[in-house]
């Protein structure tokens, strides 16, 4: 067996608190937070914008070939990683429910995956990342020394969701927040290639009833040997 990389992964369905306590962790232990949804969010967003058809190949392969994606770490560990796509910041763009749906739709796609899972690879070849997303551990890090996979109920993760939204001023309603949680939870679970499952080497954490604090400690723990 390879070598195990200075890496920590943290994978798990959406709302589950996977970027908080990433960027917790990552400031914990001094490595640097590689937020893999906002790559995909941002290639949605690009090929919504194109209305590129996932199903013409050839324009697909073209315009992943020519696109550029620099994600830039927040100075303050609440923010969110700043995304510059082909030189413009979109950060904000990236963010909505909306587009979480559309990157969901974009990311089973195998062409998607391949440059993706790629661009992430590069992001880690020096180590000293915590990696977070649905595949970090079973696909792109399957090396990394520590993998942690987060599950909650769906309505918990639905109502962290709106909760999360609300605090950015978006006007949200819990029913269309948890239909649209369980139909990216059912996308990403049964799509063909990479899909949403625990490494078989993953720590199991069900968040369900422990705080975000917890959360991190549990992993700290088991990152520092405890
Ligand atoms: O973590 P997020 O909500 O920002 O991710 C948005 C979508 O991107 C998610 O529904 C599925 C996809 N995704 C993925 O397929 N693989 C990853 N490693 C990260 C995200």
């Amino acid at each position: 067996m390879s070598e195990k990389k200075n890496i920590i992964t943290i994978d798990g369905p959406s709302g589950v608190g996977k970027s908080t306590v990433s960027r917790k962790v990552a400031a914990a232990v001094g490595f640097t937070y590689l937020d893999t949804g906002a790559m995909y969010r941002a290639v949605g967003l690009h090929l919504s914008r194109l209305q590129i058809d996932l199903e013409d190949k050839g324009n697909l392969g073209r315009v992943l070939e020519a696109l550029t994606l620099d994600l830039i770490p927040a100075a303050e560990e609440e923010s969110d990683v700043q995304v510059i796509m082909n030189g413009e910041d979109v950060s904000e763009a990236i963010r909505t429910p909306e587009m979480a749906m559309v990157a969901s739709r974009v990311s089973a796609d195998a062409a998607v995956r391949q440059f993706l899972t790629q661009v992430q690879k590069n992001y880690g070849a020096a180590g000293r990342i915590v990696a977070e997303g649905r595949d970090t551990g079973t696909v792109v890090f399957p090396d990394a020394a520590y993998k942690f996979f987060l599950d909650a109920q769906p309505e918990e993760r639905a109502r962290r969701r709106v909760l999360q939204l609300q605090r950015k001023g978006c006007r949200v309603d819990f029913v269309e927040i948890l239909a649209m949680t369980l139909e990216r939870d059912h996308q990403d679970r049964n799509r063909a290639v990479a899909p949403l499952r625990p490494a078989e080497d993953a720590v199991l954490i069900d968040t369900t009833e422990i705080d975000i604090e917890e959360v991190v400690n549990r992993i700290l723990a088991v990152v520092r040997g405890k």
